[in-house]
């Protein structure tokens, strides 16, 4: 998958824009445009449509990826939670069953 290329010219500024869009060579990429390369009037226009981009949206929310860690935990412990109440009746009491009979047989507990 290709990157977000929203903020691209407030990464690369006037000129690293320009000049990307003359050679476009990003490893990915190269096979394509290395023969076709873009006319002046398209990088023109990519320049502008790229300027115009990074003006009108704000950065990405900075907390994005830690409030998804976050809920991973809050859902996996919510889980865990469930599985125990659900099946609370399982394990324990078969195993508390073999241990009886284990030491009435003898076996210390
Ligand atoms: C005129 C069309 C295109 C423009 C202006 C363009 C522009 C760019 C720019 C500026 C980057 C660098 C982003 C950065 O480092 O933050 C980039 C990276 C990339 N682009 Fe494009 N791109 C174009 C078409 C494509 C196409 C057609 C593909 C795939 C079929 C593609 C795949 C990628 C990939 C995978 C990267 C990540 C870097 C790499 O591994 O090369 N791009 N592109």
């Amino acid at each position: 998958m290709a990157p977000d290329l929203t903020q691209t010219y407030t990464k690369l500024g006037p000129e690293g824009t320009a000049a990307a869009m003359q050679t476009l060579f990003f490893p990915a990429m190269i096979p394509i445009y290395r023969n076709h390369q873009l006319i002046p009037q398209e990088q023109a226009d990519l320049v502008a449509f790229f300027e115009r981009s990074a003006a009108e949206t704000k950065p990405e929310f900075p907390w994005t990826t830690e409030i998804l860690i976050l809920a991973a935990f809050v859902l996996a412990i919510i889980f865990v939670v469930i599985t125990a109440f659900v099946w609370r009746k399982r394990l324990r009491s078969v195993r508390r069953e073999l241990v009886a009979t284990a030491t009435r047989r003898g076996a210390r507990p």
